[in-house]
This record gives C-alpha cells, structure tokens and sequence, in this order.
C-alpha cells in the first residue's frame, strides 16, 4: 500500500444539535478548552504523517479557513508585546510543509457524498478521513494506528469500538471474522440499524483509512439510511473487491456532536491537559 499522505475532513454539516452556538459559526470551531475541534482532528492527522489536509467546507466554513491560514496582524501586536509563547502556538498550528486544500460539499447530501467531493484532489492514493465530532484522546493517535494497521493488512481500516445494543442506530456496525485480538475483517458494513437488527455491536467511529477504489463505488452508491448518500453503503460495495479492516483502536472517544460528549470532553481534556 501506498503512504497515506492526504486527509479528509468532511466539515459541512450544519451543526444544529448546538444551536444557537452554531448559528454564524462552524461547529468545528466549538472550542474543547482553547482549541477548536477541527484542530484536534488536525493535529491526529498530522501525527499520523499526512502532509495534505482537504476539507470538504459549505457555506458558514470560513471560519476554518481563518484558523488554518497565517494572521500577519496578530502576530505582530504579539510580537510587539514580547508575548512569544503565544505567538508560536498561533504561528504553529500547522507545520510549514503541510498543506491545506478546501472544496466545498455543493448540498449536503451525506457523508459520502462528502467524501466522494475529495476525489479529484486525492487521485490514486490511500486516504485517512477524520470526523471532528469524534474527539479521540490516545497515547498513540488513533489516525496514526489505523494508517499502522491499514499497512499491515494491506487494506482499508475503520476505526471501531463497542457499544451498548440500544446505540447500535447511531452508529455504522461491522461484522466479520478476527484475524487478531484487535482487528476484524469486515463481511458487512450497515448504518444505524435498530438494535435487534444489528449484526453485531461493534460500532465505527470517525476515522477510517481508504483507498482510492472507494470513490467508484461512492459514484454507484444510492441515498439510504436518512436519505443520504452513506460513506458505510460505500465501504459494504468497497468490501466485496476489497480487503476491509475493522480495527479497536485504543483511546478514549468523546462524542462532541452531542452536549454530554462535548461536556465531558471538556472537563476530562481540562483537567487531564491543563490542570484545570
Ligand atoms: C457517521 C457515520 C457512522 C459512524 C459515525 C461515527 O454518522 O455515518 O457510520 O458510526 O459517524 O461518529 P453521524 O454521527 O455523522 O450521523
């Protein structure tokens, strides 16, 4: 396989379950203590190796552009005011040899037909995709065991954890045959099935490295749970050609799409990062 040097960050949806917050502001950019979620998922990236960073953006995202690019009047008052460990946090947010591209999702037509809109700018390389409402706190970055794993399986990865049975309709369920204590080979993929339809409950979570081939099969894929186009209706095409892994990652996960997973993200972060 490949080196997986790009990422994707689908960041166009709409953010409603944190309204009014997200109203005139990108729901990436809801800060965990003092940095916006988006980067997080940024830096996990970077950790990983990626040196291309693609956002897929809709209208409201020019806030993440702001964030990402360089601010020439801030760094000189801070300059000015000898405040340099501030100055080299927002001068280094990303490294000089990263680079970012951004695209816009024309209508929100799901997650992987966000995916789907990286396709020019990825080409033919395998890929990581991040979610930013999944804020993974690990030792190792979770993007970076995944791009670990999905080499040596020579296949796409998804990243997984168990869930209780009553959640499996929040989440893309896998089901598969082990082929180690910690990774799966997927037999199927399916989004948010009910709880007694859940063929098991081993749930996916926001980080998933792919290979290219899974834009064709994005192209075929039909709208379904929710009416959208699935990035999980995908990988069960990608998966009948295709080595797919699921992999348990090792890390906490807090859910920041929801008010209690962004909560408790916030304490836990701060007290464990920043003695708060
Ligand atoms: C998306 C995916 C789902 C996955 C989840 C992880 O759902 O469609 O398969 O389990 O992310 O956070 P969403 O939470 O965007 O509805």
């Amino acid at each position: 396989m490949k080196p997986v040097r790009k990422a994707v960050f689908p960041v166009a949806g709409l953010g409603t379950r944190f309204l009014p917050a997200t109203k005139a502001m990108p729901k990436e950019m809801l800060p965990v203590v003092d940095k916006p979620l988006i980067q997080y998922a940024v830096e996990e990236a970077i950790a990983a190796g990626v040196t291309e960073l693609i956002f897929i953006t809709g209208r409201n995202k020019r806030a993440i552009e702001d964030h990402f690019d360089s601010m020439p009047e801030l760094e000189a008052e801070l300059t000015n005011k000898n405040k340099i460990e501030l100055l080299e946090r927002v001068q280094n947010i990303i490294p000089p040899y990263v680079s970012c591209i951004y695209t816009r999702q024309p209508a929100p037509l799901g997650l992987g037909h966000a995916v789907l809109c990286a396709a020019p700018i990825v080409g033919d390389e395998p890929f990581l995709v991040l979610l930013a409402d999944d804020l993974i706190d690990a030792q190792t970055p979770v993007a970076r065991q995944l791009v670990e794993a999905a080499h040596q399986y020579n296949g796409s990865i998804v990243a997984t954890q168990q869930v209780d049975r009553q959640d499996t309709s929040k989440y893309g369920i896998v089901s598969g045959t082990s082929v180690d204590s910690t990774t799966t080979r997927l037999q199927g993929i399916v989004e948010k099935p009910r709880p007694e339809d859940a063929p098991s409950t081993q749930a996916v979570v926001g980080r998933y490295v792919l290979e290219p081939e899974i834009f064709e099969h994005l192209r075929k894929t039909q709208p379904g749970a929710g009416g959208e186009i699935q990035l999980t209706d995908g990988i069960a095409s990608l998966l009948k050609t295709r080595n797919v892994f699921a992999r348990q990652y090792e890390g906490t996960r807090y859910d920041c799409g929801s008010k209690d997973g962004f909560f408790n993200a916030t304490v836990e972060i701060g007290r464990k990062y920043h003695n708060l």
